[in-house]
């Protein structure tokens, strides 16, 4: 329920602004007040009425209309808020935000307020992919901006591709997640891995793998979002540090596990790094010559560390709640209660990446969550609703077991 929840709803350019009525419905049903921001380019496809009729409140649109800056100052608006939400968000209002440019309500509205800002972007599939855009999303990301979407599919503009408003439905979940979460984990500390880790031949190669580090992040953020404290353990990535989480950067599997031990104690822990399960014996001091060819060098390797296992390991720094990641391509839930056992874990969420389920290359996918009392099935997701669905659980499992024991004694008992 969002009761006594106050959101401001900017709704910019867009064919899929239609949707917005639907979601404004669906707000005030679970008894949240809503506050309409509709920009010029807004007003071509939804009426001002419109907007009134369902949010039963006035609608703004000019930046400098005197009867509005007397009732409630361009300001003031955007502060009375709980949440702003923009949907849809066009790539023009993304672009504002991110250069910081307030020349309208609506830009001035986001420069101006000082809470959380969810975005449902949509827009032509080019003009998301467009750098431009995707370097404006980084920044708006990494200035802790939450997003939904945009999802894939046929456009109204004839193309197909990334760039359709994520549903009602959706955005309302994202909106729900966002104030579920908020303050939930105060007060605890926790620990993510995330990323490849890079194992060295030779000054300049190395044994790897292709984790984005994506999920990862996504957890850290999440975890960060809900209130914990943080400490992030990366291998390389391409991502930006996420925001209000202390972000440590290592290449290896060693020197990820000592970072994690220097992290601890902390009553949560989720490992979603692919750590290399082998390293190199020797590490060649100087780069190995190809010489003439006849030379072909056999690489000795041996095991890494499993810093899952070791972090699941009893004794007085075992976290609370230990969680694993598990990618399979057959017999998913068989392979992650094996690795459970293992591991020593509390959770494995398991991911199926078998080729069937669309799941590898796409930012959607299939989550088991396995534990020693059963499994439950998650709906198809996108990373970062994993992340938010994960920490919402997280913060109902502590929230509901003893504090002085860890989770997997108590499941014992
Ligand atoms: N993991 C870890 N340290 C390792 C290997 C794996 O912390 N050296 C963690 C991962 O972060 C993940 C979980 O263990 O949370 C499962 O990783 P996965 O690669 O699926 O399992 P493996 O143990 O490597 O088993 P396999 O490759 O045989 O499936």
């Amino acid at each position: 329920m969002l009761s006594g929840r106050r959101i401001l709803l900017v709704v910019a350019g867009g064919i899929a602004a239609y949707k917005t009525l639907e979601l404004i419905r669906r707000l005030r049903e679970r008894g949240a007040s809503v506050r309409a921001l509709l920009t010029p380019a807004g007003a071509q496809f939804v009426t001002p009425l419109s907007l009134a009729a369902l949010s039963g409140d006035k609608v703004y649109s000019e930046l400098f209309d005197l009867n509005d800056e007397a009732e409630m100052g361009h300001i003031q608006l955007s502060r009375d808020a709980d949440l702003v939400v923009v949907a849809p968000a066009t790539a023009d209002i993304m672009a504002k935000l991110a250069t910081g440019r307030a020349d309208d309500l609506a830009s001035t509205a986001l420069l101006a307020t000082d809470k959380p800002v969810l975005m449902a972007p949509a827009m032509n599939v080019r003009m998301w992919e467009h750098p431009a855009t995707r370097s404006n999303l980084e920044t708006l990301k990494r200035r802790a901006t939450r997003f939904v979407g945009p999802n894939q599919g046929d456009m109204a503009c004839g193309e197909y591709g990334y760039g359709r408003m994520a549903e009602p439905a959706e955005i309302l979940a994202a909106i729900e997640a966002q104030f579920h979460a908020a303050g939930r984990l105060t007060g605890r500390r926790a620990l993510v891995t995330s990323g490849p880790t890079f194992e060295a031949l030779d000054p300049v190669r190395f044994l790897g793998n292709r984790s984005s580090g994506r999920q990862g992040h996504a957890v850290a953020a999440a975890l960060a979002a809900a209130g914990a404290e943080t400490t992030l353990v990366t291998g390389p990535v391409a991502l930006p540090d996420p925001p209000g989480v202390a972000t440590l950067h290592v290449e290896t599997a060693e020197e990820m596990l000592a970072a994690c031990r220097e992290a601890l104690p902390v009553e949560i822990a989720v490992c979603a790094a692919a750590v290399a399960d082998w390293r190199p014996v020797r590490t060649a001091e100087q780069k190995l010559k190809k010489g003439d060819g006849s030379q072909i060098p056999e690489i000795a390797l041996q095991p890494n560390p499993d810093i899952l296992a070791s972090l699941s390991r009893s004794g007085p720094q075992r976290p609370r709640l230990v969680v694993g990641f598990a990618a399979e391509t057959e017999k998913l839930v068989d392979h992650a209660r094996a690795k459970l056992t293992a591991k020593g874990c509390d959770w494995i969420l398991a991911n199926d990446v078998s080729p069937a389920s669309g799941t590898f290359g796409g930012d959607e996918t299939t989550i088991h969550l396995v534990e020693a009392a059963g499994v439950e099935a998650w709906p198809r997701l996108r990373k970062q609703a994993v992340a938010d669905r994960l920490v919402q659980r997280i913060a109902e499992t502590l929230d509901a077991s003893p504090t002085s024991k860890t989770l997997s004694e108590g499941v014992a008992e």
